[in-house]
């Protein structure tokens, strides 16, 4: 696969529902992927953009959002202002007190899997939240993902639950989302500079090989 830069910018919800339809409900009717918190006031999505490496050299001196080069979305992941719903389990209160955003539809095209995509779409969502005063992060997450937001900083808590129609999840929480700590992450990545014109400087921008 060639090299890439990855950047991550905000997006209107519409722009996530084909990949998460794709990645999270194949087979099921779009209507399925369109939450209707989405268009609430406290809902944020971001997408996770790639460039082919040579393409992004060509545009580093335009304004890449006029031009044709029409970037990738790879990766969607989106935050929701939203209480836990612990399910019976229990936790810390002061944890709780801070938990106050949810994580939903999360999702990586299985192209550009395992390249940092995932962990940069999350730091920056912790990046964010670390603004507000309610900076925890939870969410159902699927059994099988488990493990990774693990290495994300999340904890299950409670029993393994069953959603109608997409499997097994827990109750997982990241009272303490910590962008420094899971830098460290982006390992075989470049950090680089990026135009100011076309990336937000709050967000990670990344050379992937
Ligand atoms: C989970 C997901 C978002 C990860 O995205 P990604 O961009 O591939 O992840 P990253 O590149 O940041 O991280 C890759 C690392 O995580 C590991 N990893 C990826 N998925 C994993 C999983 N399900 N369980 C454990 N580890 C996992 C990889 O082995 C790799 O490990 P390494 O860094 O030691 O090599 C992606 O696999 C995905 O879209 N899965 C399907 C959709 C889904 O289930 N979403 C969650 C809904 S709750």
């Amino acid at each position: 696969m060639q090299s890439c830069v990855i950047f991550v910018e905000k997006i209107p919800a519409r722009a996530t529902w084909a990949l998460r339809q794709s990645v999270l409900r194949p087979g099921q009717a779009l209507e399925r992927v369109q939450y209707p918190e989405d268009s609430h006031p406290g809902a944020f999505h971001w997408g996770a953009f790639v460039l082919d490496e040579a393409k992004y050299h060509i545009s580093a001196f335009k304004n890449i959002k006029e031009s044709k080069l029409d970037p990738k979305l790879v990766g969607i992941a989106s935050i929701y202002a939203e209480p836990p719903v612990l399910r019976g389990a229990s936790i810390d209160r002061a944890d709780e007190v801070k938990i106050g955003w949810r994580l939903r539809g999360m999702a990586v095209d299985p192209t550009f899997r395992n390249r940092n995509v995932g962990a940069i779409l999350l730091n920056t969502l912790y990046a964010y939240v670390l603004t507000t005063s309610k900076s925890g992060i939870w969410c159902n997450g699927r059994s099988t993902v488990a493990p990774y937001y693990r290495g994300m900083g999340f904890k299950v808590i409670g029993d393994e639950f069953d959603m109608p129609g997409i499997g097994p999840h827990y109750v997982m929480v990241n009272p303490d989302p910590d962008p420094i700590r899971y830098a460290r992450k982006f390992k075989g990545g470049k950090l680089i500079a990026a135009p100011e014109h076309f990336f937000n400087q709050n967000n990670p921008s990344m050379m992937l090989r």
